[in-house]
């Protein structure tokens, strides 16, 4: 991993020498006297855009540096301008100074801060199965100094959750990209129980458990898979038991081929990240407690596969949920719902919390909708809501409000049973929470996370290659700053 460390001055040695500049700032008062002349050539086209990058080569204290004007644009972009670096220079750099004395003091701190993080995040990759990786694609990148100026310990202390938080993103973002033959229900927990040496306590629920509570539509995805189910909940209290919990509960379908309703073979692939609502509930838990967050929080994962095999569950079975609803199985792959009902269910009658959030890559229609932009958000508390979109818009992990109603709702009575799991072709992502909300006790604050279109990126984004983004994270991560430690 990354190693970050903030000083006091511009060490000169050899390494690159990034230089942070604004939008429509003059370069000259940034780069060192001297070179003033060679960087404003390089730099003709340059205007600070957020994460634009400029390189020439120049000699500073007699020593010809790489140097690399970085834009921070209009909003003092650290962010961009930490990912655009990394992207840039992972596999062909090993250390670099970034010197932050270019920001104005009072906002050098956080932007130091924030900049690591994302460059942390932004270098994450996983080459564990690649055996055979060219020397020329490996990255090279270990050591990022940031100059800070007399701000060293006031970035320090800025920069240890952020870095929290980055860990507890690459926790998540391991999870869901180990493909579906290593990662199953078990091994899912398996991977969590290294959480308990940072204060998390772990709980696991087994089949026969969750037999024994009713928890039938949980079950009945699971059954047609060799591996078994299990129900994961971490526990971080950092109130010393003062605070009730607030619950986060994830969808993790360790690998939904669709069950009986197959799906199409073409990108099945993609459904080794259908627990990314898991993924993302386990690294926050990481991040919470690595932080030491003064907050109560239970993760609970719902964590089955869904397979087809000579037990699955077939369309038009009918299941009984632990709250005693009955659910008429039309179509095997709306499977996510029937996982959450229980687990939302359960933590509610065993913890009392009196919010629930639930992450979910619970519908495609969620793509459609939305496409890889925004996260849907359905709630029943517009509070909530409003600190969910908040904090997501804080973090760049965007999420967009969506409805519900009693008209919807309707749309998934069954005449067999008290609902079917599918609704009409339209509204898809909606109906999907209206089941969902079937399962929130009265005076339960809620609020569903579609995240279908945000767990993987096709294209490399401001803190991702291609792949696992850890979407969520962030987010919970700044909810809880926001909301429940203030
Ligand atoms: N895991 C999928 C949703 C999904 C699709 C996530 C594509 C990410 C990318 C979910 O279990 C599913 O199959 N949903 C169905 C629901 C339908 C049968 C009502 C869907 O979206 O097609
Ligand atoms: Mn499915
Ligand atoms: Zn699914």
């Amino acid at each position: 991993m990354l190693t970050i460390t903030f000083r006091a001055d511009r060490p000169s040695d050899a390494r690159p020498l990034v230089l942070p500049v604004a939008k429509d700032e003059a370069i000259d008062a940034h780069v060192p006297a001297g070179i003033a002349d060679v960087a404003k050539a390089a730099a003709a086209r340059f205007t600070g855009d957020a994460g634009a990058i400029v390189d020439l080569h120049a000699p500073v204290d007699g020593i010809v540096r790489h140097i690399l004007i970085v834009g921070t644009g209009s909003d003092l972009a650290a962010d961009k301008a930490g990912g655009a670096l990394v992207a840039k220079l992972l596999t062909t750099e090993t250390g670099l100074v970034v010197d932050a004395t270019t920001i104005e003091p009072g906002q050098r701190p956080l932007f130091a801060a924030r900049l690591a993080q994302a460059a942390m995040l932004r270098s994450w990759r996983y080459d564990i199965y690649r055996t055979k990786l060219p020397e020329k694609q490996k990255p090279t990148l270990t050591e990022i100094e940031i100059v800070v100026g007399d701000a060293v310990e006031v970035a320090e202390a800025a920069f240890a959750p952020l870095k929290a938080v980055a860990e507890g993103a690459a926790f998540t973002r391991m999870l869901v990209t180990e493909p579906a033959n290593i990662l199953y229900p078990e091994s899912f927990v398996e991977r969590c129980r290294q959480l308990t040496d940072l204060g998390i306590e772990i709980e696991v629920l087994d089949g026969p458990a969750m037999a024994k509570l009713g928890m039938g539509a949980l079950l009945g995805v699971a059954q047609g898979s060799a591996r078994p189910p299990r129900l994961l909940v971490m526990k971080w209290d950092g109130t010393g038991g003062k605070a009730d919990p607030v619950a986060f509960v994830g969808k993790g379908v360790t690998f939904d081929t669709g069950g009986i309703s197959l799906k199409p073979g073409p990108g099945m692939e993609d459904m080794k990240w259908d627990m990314g609502g898991a993924g993302a509930v386990a690294g926050a838990m990481k991040a919470l407690a690595l932080r030491k967050a003064r907050a109560h929080v239970i993760g609970v994962c719902g964590l089955v596969e869904n397979m087809p095999d000579g037990n699955a569950q077939r369309p038009g079975d009918v299941v009984t949920t632990a709250s005693g609803q009955t659910v008429e199985v039309l179509n095997t792959d709306a499977e996510g719902r029937l996982v959450l009902c229980d687990a939302i269910w359960w933590v509610q009658q065993a913890y009392h919390p009196k919010t629930v959030i639930d992450l979910a890559t619970l519908t495609g229609a969620m793509i459609v909708s939305l496409g890889h932009e925004h996260g849907g958000i359905f709630a029943n508390d517009d509070d909530l809501a409003d600190q969910l979109v908040s904090a997501g818009k804080a973090v760049g992990e965007k999420l967009w409000r969506m409805p519900m109603g009693e008209a919807y709702d309707k749309l998934i009575d069954s005449p067999i049973a008290d609902m079917k799991n599918i609704g009409p072709r339209e509204a898809g992502s909606i109906t999907a929470a209206q089941f969902i909300a079937r399962f929130v006790n009265e005076g339960v604050k809620w609020a569903h996370l579609d995240i279908a279109g945000m767990v993987w990126a096709s294209k490399p984004g401001t803190f991702w290659d291609k792949g696992a983004t850890s979407y969520g994270v962030r987010l919970l991560d700044q909810y809880v700053k926001d909301v429940l430690e203030k």
